[in-house]
């Protein structure tokens, strides 16, 4: 796994290597950095949870000289270590990491050459810990990086997700009165704008997180008390993520209608401002939303058409679910109103989003799929539509067009992804189909 960074010609990339525990294995990955001049930034290591004899090094640095130092480095390390995983962060999007993988290593193929993807809900255990960024891990311009204190309570929120495994529930979290005071600030000032700009849906659900979650302006709620009203409601589950995931990664998760939610909260400097997903951002933008059955659906369409998918097509689902899930409007009575997460819990672009000065043009995947995401700015566009079913007609209609040699239908009786990729498979779901249509012939007789 790795991270990328771009300053002039510096490229910043981080690897996750497998190597022998031996200390004098990890000299020679330090050595093969000095060799290469690579300057070291960052380095975390832990045991590997694949061999036992190995442990997996967390390596951040900066080279000089473009791609191909790089990739003399990689070829470098790769003689030494059992395995090099690199990634490339184009741009960070406050949901996920929108990543590029530089090589094959970085994803595993089978030998169809199709991307390996869960098939059952438990799988996601060997994709939620792959995170872009461990929790003690903060560029220089975030507004934690000099706190030793908030970063030793990051590292302690993210070893709640990394030794978290399907099944457990959710530990719960202490939060501090510093914390509450952060949420509290935030939860006010956005709850001043909610009823002018967020759409029916959200604050029709609003009131029931309120009174089956503990959400209220003096509480941060709970992940697990969430996840089990969200699992009542739409079957959706939470599951706590130590940092950003990989596109893939996190859109997997949505095809088992499971959301991976971070449980830490930005620092408390500037309530205002965070350079990444926190729970401020996971409990007041999205949570409302995934009350509602339709945007559940939706949002596991994205799921579904990401698996298997290559990884540009994957960029481009990842493109629409930022349009969509995080920045996405749709019509009611006439008037624009707001579903994203990220304006929702953005005070700031949720005014702007509804001003004069916003460009907003109707939700097409071809289209949306292309448009660039702003990290650091407002949209330059917005997209919208007049419902959810629209959206994900449209996404339905778009995914058909990735080339994919399989299609997939979801069990959600045992949580499975079914491959449909023999007529055998098609055949059992189309019987499936036949006794539901039967069950709603008769329902219909008795109307
Ligand atoms: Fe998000």
């Amino acid at each position: 796994m790795s991270i990328k960074d771009r300053r002039g010609d510096i490229t910043r990339t981080t690897f996750v290597l497998a190597v022998n525990s031996d200390v004098g294995e990890l000299a020679n990955v330090l050595n093969i950095m000095k060799e290469k001049k690579a300057k070291l930034v960052h380095i975390e290591s832990r045991k590997s949870r694949e061999r036992e004899t190995d442990s997996d090094i967390y390596v951040d640095v900066e080279t000089r000289g473009g791609p191909e130092s790089l990739e003399t480095l990689t070829a470098a390390l790769r003689q030494h270590c059992s395995k090099v995983d690199v990634h490339r962060i184009e741009r960070p999007s406050r949901g996920m990491r929108k990543t590029t993988s530089l090589d094959k290593g970085s994803t595993k193929y089978t030998p169809d050459g199709i991307p390996w993807f869960p098939k059952k809900v438990s799988d996601l255990d060997k994709s939620a810990n792959r995170v872009l960024l461990y929790g003690t891990e903060l560029d220089a311009d975030h507004p934690g990086f000099k706190d030793p204190v908030y970063r030793a309570r990051r590292k302690q929120l993210g070893d709640i997700a990394l030794n978290y495994r399907y099944g457990q529930p959710i530990p719960r979290v202490d939060y501090t009165e510093e914390e509450t005071n952060t949420w509290r600030t935030i939860y006010r000032e956005l709850h001043s704008i909610y009823p002018t700009h967020a759409c029916r849906e959200y604050l029709a659900n609003w009131p029931l997180l309120q009174r089956n979650c503990g959400y209220s302006e003096d509480h941060l709620p709970q992940l697990e008390d969430i996840s089990v009203y969200l699992k009542q409601k739409t079957g959706f589950t939470l599951r706590p993520v130590a940092g950003y995931l990989s596109s893939r990664d996190f859109l997997a998760g949505l095809a088992f209608r499971v959301f991976h939610c971070t449980q830490y909260i930005r620092h408390s400097s500037d309530p205002f401002y965070t350079p990444e997903p926190d729970c401020c951002h996971e409990l007041l933008g999205h949570m409302p939303l995934f009350l509602d059955a339709g945007f559940a659906e939706f949002s596991q369409e994205i799921g579904l058409a990401s698996l298997g998918a290559s990884e540009e097509q994957v960029q481009k689902l990842a493109t629409c679910y930022f349009f969509t899930v995080e920045f996405g409007l749709c019509k009611q009575n006439g008037a624009l109103k707001v579903y994203g997460a990220g304006l929702l819990s953005s005070a700031a672009e949720l005014k702007h989003v509804l001003s004069e000065k916003a460009v907003i043009k109707r939700f097409e995947p071809e289209i949306t799929s292309t448009t660039e995401c702003m990290i650091t700015t407002f949209q330059n566009e917005y997209f919208f539509t007049d419902t959810f079913d629209e959206a994900k007609a449209k996404l339905r209609a778009y995914s058909r067009t990735i080339d994919r040699p399989f299609e997939v239908s979801y069990d959600p009786y045992t949580q499975t992804v079914n491959v449909l990729d023999n007529a055998a498979k098609i055949g059992r779901v189309v019987s499936k189909l036949q006794e539901e249509l039967s069950v709603l012939a008769s329902a219909l007789g008795k109307v």
